[in-house]
Parts: C-alpha cells; sequence; structure tokens
C-alpha cells in the first residue's frame, strides 16, 4: 500500500509557486541552475544577475515553507579569471536579508569526480548544500541518518584510560568536552556535516542529475512519512522520485518541457514498479479507470503554465489524494 502524491509542474517557479498556499511544505531540497554554467542545456544566469534573479524566486520559497521546515540549496561558484567567483557568498548574504537564517553549510564531497591538472588548483571535489530555515525550531530528525560507528570505535574503545570515563574538557579551551566511554556498546553514531556520495552515474538524460543519496539523505533527516517536499527546480525529478520511494508526498517544478517529461516518466515507472508488486498489475495513466491520474490539479491555473499532476495511489481502493486538501 503506497498512499502518497508526487506533481510535476512544468514552467517557472516563480509563477507555479504563486499558486500554492503558504506555508505549505516541510522541506524544499534543490539545485537551481549555476551561474553561467550549462548554457547550452537549460540556460545560464549571469552571475552579475544571480542574485536578484534568485531573490525573485526564494522570496516565493521563504512563503510556501512552513515555519517548522528547511530549505536546502546545492550550489557552487565556478572559477572565473583565477579566482572563485563570490557570487554564492553574496547570495548567502542577500538570503539572509531576505529573512532566512542561514543555519548550516553541508559539504557534499563527490567520491567520483574526474581525475585531472590544472595548472593553479587541484581538482574539485565538493559541492555546498546550504541549510537555510524560517526559525530556530525548525524540525530534524538525527535518529534517520545515524551512521555505523565504524571499526575505529572497535580499537579506541577497546581499552579505556582514565581520562576516557570521566567528562573531559578540552585542553585547548575549547568550551568542549567529551566522555568517550559513553560510546561503548553502541553500534551508531551521529553523522558529521560532511556528506560522501559519488556523483549521479546511471545515464538519466539530464546533465545535472542528483545521485538519489543526496535527496534522500536531507529528506530523512527533515521529514518524516507522508510530509510534503518541493523541488524548484526539479529537472529529472530525482527528489520527487526519490520522495516518493520514501512514502512523502512531493511537488516538483521544472522550466523544460522535455526534462518535466523525464521526471513523469521516472515516476510512472515506479509507480508501475510498486503497482506491479503489490500485485495490482500495470498502471496506465491514460485509463480513466487507473489510480494514477495525469490531471491538472484544481488549485493551479492553467494558462502559462502547463501543469501535469500525478497522484499515485498503489492501492486500487484507496482515495485520490488532492493537494492540500
Ligand atoms: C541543476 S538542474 C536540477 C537537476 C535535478 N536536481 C535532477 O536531479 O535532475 C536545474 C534545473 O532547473 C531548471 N530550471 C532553470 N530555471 C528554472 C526556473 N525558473 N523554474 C523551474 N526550473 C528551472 C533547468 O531546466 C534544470 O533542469
Amino acid at each position: 500500500m503506497h498512499d502518497t502524491t508526487a506533481r510535476i509542474i512544468t514552467g517557472d517557479c516563480v509563477e507555479a509557486l504563486r499558486e500554492f498556499p503558504a506555508n505549505s511544505f516541510d522541506l524544499i531540497v534543490t539545485s537551481p541552475p549555476y551561474a553561467d554554467q550549462r548554457k547550452t542545456t537549460y540556460g545560464g544566469i549571469k552571475a552579475e544577475r544571480y542574485n536578484a534573479w534568485f531573490l525573485e524566486r526564494s522570496a516565493e520559497l521563504l512563503r510556501v515553507l512552513k515555519p517548522t521546515g528547511t530549505f536546502i540549496l546545492n550550489i557552487k561558484e565556478k572559477v572565473q579569471d583565477g579566482e572563485r567567483h563570490t557570487y554564492v557568498l553574496e547570495l548567502i548574504l542577500s538570503l539572509r536579508q531576505q529573512g532566512w537564517l542561514w543555519t548550516e553549510e553541508f559539504i557534499w564531497h563527490k567520491r567520483n569526480c574526474h581525475p585531472g591538472k590544472w595548472p593553479n588548483r587541484f581538482r574539485d571535489a565538493w559541492e555546498r548544500c546550504l541549510q537555510f530555515n524560517k526559525s530556530r525550531n525548525f524540525k530534524m530528525y538525527q535518529d534517520q541518518v545515524m551512521v555505523p560507528m565504524g571499526d575505529w570505535a572497535k580499537t579506541r574503545l577497546k581499552k579505556l584510560g582514565k581520562n576516557d570515563v570521566v567528562r573531559l574538557d578540552s585542553r585547548v579551551g575549547s568550551g568542549f568536552g567529551k566522555n568517550i566511554a559513553n560510546w561503548l556498546g553502541r553500534d551508531m553514531a551521529y553523522p558529521d556535516n560532511v556528506l560522501h556520495f559519488a556523483t549521479a552515474c546511471s545515464n538519466k538524460n539530464h546533465s545535472a542529475a542528483f545521485p538519489e543519496a543526496l535527496p534522500e539523505w536531507f529528506i530523512r533527516l527533515f521529514t518524516q512519512p507522508s510530509d510534503w517536499v518541493l523541488d524548484p527546480f526539479a529537472g529529472s525529478g530525482t527528489t520527487n522520485t526519490t520522495a516518493w520511494r520514501l512514502g512523502r508526498n512531493s511537488v516538483g517544478v521544472e522550466q523544460s518541457a522535455k526534462y518535466a517529461k523525464l521526471a513523469e516518466q521516472s515516476l510512472h515507472a515506479l509507480a508501475n514498479r510498486a503497482l506491479g508488486e503489490n500485485g495490482h498489475g500495470k498502471a496506465n495513466p491514460n485509463n480513466g479507470d487507473n489510480t494514477i491520474r495525469e490531471s491538472p490539479h484544481p488549485g493551479l491555473s492553467r494558462g502559462k503554465i502547463e501543469e501535469h499532476s500525478i497522484d499515485k495511489v498503489a492501492d486500487r481502493a484507496g482515495s485520490q489524494k488532492s493537494l492540500f486538501a
């Protein structure tokens, strides 16, 4: 039984999001076009214009995010004239002025980045995942992303010294203290803020697709099943397929009709698989007698925005869910 909704809207997210009520989403996780990059595939915004362009869209994100929600922005500055560009740093400052709290920065270490040699720098193996919130009281489910303690624990915790069994304050006066013995007998630990994921390798027909592990980590950390996830720059729909797999409802907005179609196809493939596994046969979105539906959502105006919505219920008896009903 899978009673989850996923919608892909084709259009500019600034227009599409205006149709949504305030405080609708629990998590926004996205990777927008980076300044001056991939002009040929999906257009590039000039670095000088990037701030203004993005702020118009993030104003809508601020409005539709719940006060307890989180916004994760995957972005990276390029090198220009031998220097790192500062547009991302400027964007962070502008987003704070817009009303966002810059609560954390995760580093996505790209485990499989291209080998190469440059005269004055090494290969770029990481990107920023900036965390913004509307309030300090955002929801976070830390236990959902715990990691195995690892082999270090076996050796480090085998023989405890006298300093390991009491809380020991840092010798450098940092104010941090630790009691190593507290970790005895534990299998799992909380992760740090460096995420090691390979870039998407399978051919997803999109030049900048997320590896599923990236949205998955944030979806697990910041949402619960049935919560609402938004990707305003959805591309091939990785955030939406991942959300759907994890039982979270989602909306994806994608400007390019070609990529929006890709996203829909991936969602339909997932839903078909789920229906098959549940013994309900194959879903056909064009069949009126089907629980997978493709129709415009009544809350969204037709016109400038071409909208496709896909409600997926892998149980024929399940009711159609309407967005924010
Ligand atoms: C970096 S890609 C996102 C890739 C995505 N994370 C995935 O896994 O496939 C950015 C996407 O934003 C889309 N885009 C650019 N401007 C947009 C806008 N104003 N509104 C919605 N989508 C936009 C581009 O067409 C592109 O597919």
